[in-house]
C-alpha cells in the first residue's frame, strides 16, 4: 500500500496529467508532434501549415535558384530566381482547427483520430512539399521533415484495413468556398474527365464501384462535399459547385499524393482547404459540422 502510494501513484498522476494536457510524441526540439489515435480509429488528421515556431537557428525559406526548368532549393545555390519563390504564408488557425476536429471526433465517436502537427512556421519548414523545397536542405529542417513524415507513416501502419487521412489547410480565395482536394485537377473537374486511378480516394472508389460511380463519390449528394454543403457551406466539388469553373481551386498537394491511395493501399486522403472565416470567427460551428460529416462519411463507406 505504501509502496503504491509513494512510487506508483505519482507516476499515474504524471501520465494522466500529460494526457490531459494532450502532449503527444515529440520530434526533435518539439518541432513536430504525433498524437497517436486509439487502435480502432480509421482517421488521420495532419496540419502542415499552421505552426508558429521560428527558431533563429533555421534560416528562413526564401528563394531557390532556377536550373533549366527545375528549382534548386538551397541557401547556397547562387543567384536566386523569383520563379523559385517558396510559399511561406501561414494557414491561419489550421493547427487549432485540426486539433479541435480531432478532439470533437473523439468525444462524438469514442475513437480518437491520429493527429500529426508541424509546430514550425512555414517560413522555416513546409512539410507539404518535396523535401528540397520543404527544407532548403537545412539539417534541423530535414530532421523535422523526416520526423513529420515518419509520424504519418506510423499512423498509417497503426490502422488496420481501410482508413482516411484529412490534410487540413487554409486559403483566402475570393470565392470563400471550401476546396476539397482529391488530386482531380480543375481541368478534369471542369471537363467532366474524371479518372479514379489518379485520385487520392482510389481505394474508396474501388471498394464501392459496383454500386456507385466516381462522379457521385466525388461530387454527388453523398460525397464528402455533398454532406458538408448540407450544413450550409459552399463547397467545391459538391452538387452545388460540381467544378471550380474559372474559380480558384487547390486539387491536393504532396501529403495527399504521398499518403492517399493513388499509388495503392487502403488509406484514402482528402485535402480540406478552408476559407478564413471558417478557421477563425466561425470555427466552432465549422468544427461541429466537419465532425458530423466525417462521422457520416465513415459510416457510409468505411
Ligand atoms: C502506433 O502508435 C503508437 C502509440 O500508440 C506509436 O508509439 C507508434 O509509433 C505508432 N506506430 C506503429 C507502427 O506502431
Ligand atoms: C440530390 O439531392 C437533391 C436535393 O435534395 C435532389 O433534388 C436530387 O434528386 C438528388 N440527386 C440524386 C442523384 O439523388
Ligand atoms: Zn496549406
Amino acid at each position: 500500500m505504501h509502496l503504491f502510494h509513494v512510487y506508483v501513484w505519482p507516476l499515474i498522476a504524471v501520465l494522466a496529467g500529460n494526457c490531459a494536457k494532450g502532449s503527444g510524441i515529440s520530434g526533435t526540439n518539439g518541432y513536430v508532434e504525433y498524437f497517436p489515435g486509439t487502435p480502432d480509429s480509421q482517421v488521420i488528421i495532419t496540419a502542415a501549415h499552421g505552426g508558429y515556431l521560428k527558431p533563429s537557428s533555421i534560416p528562413d525559406r526564401t528563394k531557390g535558384c532556377l536550373s533549366g526548368s527545375t528549382c534548386i532549393w538551397t541557401h547556397t545555390c547562387g543567384s536566386t530566381s523569383s520563379q523559385c519563390t517558396a510559399k511561406t504564408v501561414r494557414d491561419t488557425k489550421t493547427k487549432e482547427l485540426a486539433t479541435e476536429l480531432t478532439k470533437a471526433l473523439e468525444t462524438q465517436t469514442g475513437k480518437r483520430p491520429h493527429l500529426i502537427v508541424n509546430h514550425l512556421s512555414r517560413v522555416k519548414l513546409d512539410p507539404n512539399r518535396e523535401i528540397g523545397e520543404a527544407t532548403f536542405n537545412v539539417a534541423a529542417a530535414l530532421t523535422a521533415f523526416n520526423e513529420y513524415h515518419k509520424f504519418i507513416t506510423d499512423a498509417r501502419a497503426n490502422i488496420t484495413g481501410a482508413g482516411l487521412l484529412f490534410d487540413i489547410h487554409g486559403q483566402s480565395h475570393p470565392e470563400k468556398w471550401i476546396e476539397l482536394g482529391y488530386l482531380m485537377s480543375k481541368k478534369r473537374l471542369n471537363e467532366n474527365n474524371l479518372e479514379p486511378t489518379l485520385s487520392s480516394i482510389r481505394s474508396l472508389y474501388n471498394s464501392h464501384s459496383t454500386n456507385m460511380n466516381f462522379d457521385a463519390l466525388l461530387r454527388g449528394n453523398n460525397s464528402f462535399g455533398g454532406l458538408l454543403s448540407n450544413h450550409g457551406y459552399q463547397v467545391v466539388p459538391s452538387p452545388g459547385n460540381t467544378s471550380p469553373g474559372s474559380g480558384n481551386y487547390f486539387s491536393g498537394g504532396y501529403t495527399v499524393k504521398t499518403y492517399g491511395s493513388r499509388n495503392g493501399g487502403a488509406i484514402d486522403a482528402i485535402q480540406i482547404e478552408s476559407p478564413y472565416a471558417l478557421r477563425t470567427s466561425e470555427r466552432a460551428t465549422y468544427v461541429a459540422a466537419l465532425t458530423a460529416v466525417v462521422q457520416n462519411f465513415l459510416d457510409l463507406y468505411y
